[in-house]
């Protein structure tokens, strides 16, 4: 089984993946966690790649450096993996890249289409979680990770450029329409419960999947 989560950054992803994947193996599931971009050391290198760069990369560009990352990590790891009955659990993938270079960036949903079930040889999600905050929520949050108090009118904050914002509102918008165009794979969970709440509900729905 193929598990993905979804959501703008600090949507409480990564806190999930770990709660989940301690619960799965708790009752006798053998579970593989990954991130993307990576997972191989020739997507480790792209990984670099991607996020060290100090050159701007432009987006078709960026998109196919994605592409090649997830073929590497779909044909040598995830898809043997699924082969063995093992539940892969995937913070980010496909929907990532519908929602940031689609949506936020602007790219073709058509091109991403097919870039994505190129890169994936056709492999979609048994069940996708997707976090939903707002990108002003998100921010708050990250905000508080760090102990900077937050004021709408402090300097921190201006230095978040309004288009910051801006592209999150679209990521954001990204998610809401592949979750209403695809309620049956896709779950909408509001990323403001707190995080024991939002692992029951995960729960609840992978058992729902089972009977
Ligand atoms: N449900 C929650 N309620 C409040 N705070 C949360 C919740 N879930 C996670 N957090 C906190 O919010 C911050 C971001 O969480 P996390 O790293 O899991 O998000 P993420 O979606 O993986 O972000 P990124 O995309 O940046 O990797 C962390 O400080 C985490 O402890
Ligand atoms: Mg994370």
């Amino acid at each position: 089984m193929l598990i993905t989560f979804e959501g703008i950054d600090g949507a409480g992803k990564s806190t999930q993946v770990v709660k989940l994947k301690r619960h799965l193996q708790e009752i006798g599931r053998e579970v593989l966690t990954l991130r993307e971009p990576g997972g191989t050391e020739v997507a480790e290198n792209i990984r670099e790649l991607l996020l060290q760069s100090k050159h701007e990369i432009v987006p078709v560009a960026e998109l196919l450096l994605f592409a090649a990352s997830r073929a590497e990590l779909v044909q040598k790891v995830i898809l043997p993996a699924l082969e063995q009955g093992i539940v892969v659990i995937l913070d980010r993938f496909s929907d990532s890249t519908t929602a940031y270079q689609g949506y936020g960036r602007g790219l073709s949903l058509e091109l991403l289409d097919e870039v994505n079930r190129i890169a994936t040889f056709g492999l979609r999600p048994d069940l996708t979680f997707y976090l939903d905050i707002t990108p002003e929520d998100a921010l708050i949050r990250k905000f508080s990770e760090k102990s900077i108090p937050l004021a709408f009118d402090s300097g921190e904050l201006d230095r978040m450029e309004s288009s910051g914002l801006d592209f999150y509102d679209r990521v954001r918008d990204g998610y809401l329409a592949l979750h209403d165009s695809q309620k049956e794979r896709i779950m909408l969970i509001d990323a403001l419960l707190s995080p024991a709440s939002i692992h029951d509900l995960i729960v609840r729905r992978l058992d729902l999947l089972k009977s």
